[in-house]
């Protein structure tokens, strides 16, 4: 485990104030960045602004049961520790929504102009996915204790062995530093969090709006039993989508319903 301490970076959590114990933990392999970095947690081991990085998952974790792909050394495999946070859990949707705006505002970097964020937190160049996004707490009462913000971006892989996703190297011929990546993300992470203290719900909303996949556009969803064409009107503040269909605006959550946007 190599261990690198800098006190250069802005708490996100704490206005003002800056990482006195930014600790980059970074592994060769792990089972998962998240578990490790909710194992820490567990153990009393993590400090607030901790940053977990492997250069393989044996057990990489996606949203719902789906597992995370990335072959060793190629990509970039992080998860940041948030403790105490005393958070008030319906802020989980606004926290997400920063954490995703974050991770597009990198990626457009990179490929301005076909970049988008997929809703819940899926970032798409080209409409194929080029990172993903784990996010894991720890709740206690009404308030979210801790967080592990896992993000996978797929950077120098050359094949996947599915057609959904791509990296950068694929996008661009090129190889790219993991390193600087994960500087640039965790700098943009700490530019956006903040705003959870600052910033209204509603310009958190707009920011997030402003790139999402789909946006006041006609197209096809699916639900268990149905498939209907909806407009994307935008998120609430649980997170929810919410899409009119036939004049009726109707919202729903993760896991009830997919978009392809492929036509039917
Ligand atoms: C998704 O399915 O879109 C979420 C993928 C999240 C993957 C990242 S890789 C680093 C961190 N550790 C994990 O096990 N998962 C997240």
């Amino acid at each position: 485990m190599f261990r690198f301490t800098s006190t250069n970076f802005v708490n996100p959590l704490m206005p003002n104030k800056f990482f006195i114990q930014h600790t980059l933990l970074s592994y060769n392999k792990v089972e998962s960045t998240n578990t490790t970095a909710m194992t820490r947690i567990k153990t009393g081991e993590a400090h607030h602004g901790d940053i977990i990085r492997a250069n393989y998952q044996l057990g990489g974790k996606g949203q719902g049961q789906n597992t995370w792909y990335s072959t060793e050394g190629n990509n970039l495999l992080v998860s940041f520790i948030c403790t105490n946070l005393k958070l008030n859990a319906s802020k989980l949707a606004v926290f997400n929504m920063l954490v995703a705006t974050s991770t597009y505002r990198v990626i457009n970097r990179y490929f301005p102009n076909r970049t988008a964020l997929k809703w819940p937190n899926d970032i798409l160049v080209n409409d194929k996915k080029i990172a993903g996004i784990l996010i894991e707490t720890i709740l206690q009462g009404e308030f979210i204790k801790h967080a592990v913000i896992g993000i996978g971006i797929n950077v120098n892989e050359q094949v996947f062995p599915f057609a959904h996703a791509v990296s950068f190297t694929q996008l661009s011929g090129l190889f790219y530093n993991i390193d600087n990546l994960l500087h640039e993300l965790t700098e943009q992470l700490n530019l956006e969090l903040q705003k959870l203290y600052t910033s209204s719900f509603d310009s958190i909303k707009r920011d997030y709006e402003t790139v999402l996949y789909g946006m006041n556009l006609k197209r096809y969803f699916r639900t268990e039993n149905l498939t209907f064409e909806g407009i994307i009107k935008g998120i609430n503040a649980q997170g929810q989508l919410c899409i009119e269909v036939d004049n009726e605006m109707k919202t729903f959550n993760q896991k009830e319903i997919k978009f392809d946007f492929a036509e039917h």
